[in-house]
């Protein structure tokens, strides 16, 4: 047994949904899973399994950052999980994403050392799945849903708001990166390294240059329409 998800290898699913926040994954299970049963709940970082469209899923916890997340991702590789799609938030940094649009991470850059200490000589920058990404877009394309699919951030400063930082974050976005999030550096790295399928889906939930934030209600109903797709796909 892994030493932070406590749970034997037929407990978590093939496809696993990955939510950073706990209460999510909670929300998520009881509210989209048939049966959902709880494998972990050690340090409160919840892992389910259910079934959605009679197809067995998990949602599993990641926690905030690229070092927890790049924990529980190990040891579902350890777990044997297969398909690992993140559904979170993040912030826009290019004009035209919406607040509750949706946004697909083709790569994502990251400056952090935790990932970026994977490959000692080699500075990869995996992409998510073409497969699974392109499945999610038609998806969210026939349910009339706004979607971007491009390059994002994984930061590891929710609060480095300085003007160096947002000035970095300015010419990321002239370099066409669409949105900074915290964990999908840690999700398209270590499936690199295990050969996993992998895409992340978010939900923009401010706007990083203007700091216009949605409202609780907007991101939530975001986030609950986008889970759904993304069930939904992944259990055709
Ligand atoms: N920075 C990092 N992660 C985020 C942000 C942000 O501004 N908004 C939502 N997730």
């Amino acid at each position: 047994m892994p030493i932070h998800i406590e749970a034997k290898e037929d407990e978590v699913a093939d496809i696993v949904l990955l939510p950073g926040n706990p209460e999510r994954a909670k929300y998520i299970a009881k509210k989209f899973l048939d049966d959902p049963k709880l494998y972990t709940s050690y340090r409160e970082m919840y892992g389910y399994t259910g079934t959605f469209n009679g197809v067995k899923v998990s949602v599993q916890t990641t926690g905030m950052g690229v070092p927890s997340t790049a924990i529980i991702l190990e040891e579902l590789n350890m777990l044997g999980a297969k398909t690992l799609i993140r559904v979170g938030t993040c912030g826009a940094l290019k004009e035209g994403l919406e607040a509750a649009d949706l946004l697909i991470g083709q790569s994502a850059a990251t400056a952090g050392t935790t990932i970026n200490s994977l490959t000692d000589d080699i500075t990869l920058a995996p992409p998510a799945d073409f497969e699974l990404i392109n499945n999610l877009y038609q998806s969210a394309i026939k349910l009339d849903m706004p979607v971007h699919v491009g390059q994002i951030v994984t930061s590891d400063y929710f609060y480095g708001k300085s003007d160096n930082y947002i000035d970095g974050l300015k010419k990321l976005a002239e370099y066409g990166v669409l949105g900074v999030e915290m964990e999908t550096a840690a999700l398209y790295n270590i499936a690199a390294k295990y050969g996993l399928r992998a895409a992340t889906v978010l939900t923009v939930s401010d706007h990083v240059f203007t700091q216009v934030r949605a409202d609780k209600d907007k991101i939530q109903q975001g986030v609950d329409r986008m889970t759904e797709m993304v069930l939904k796909t992944v259990t055709k």
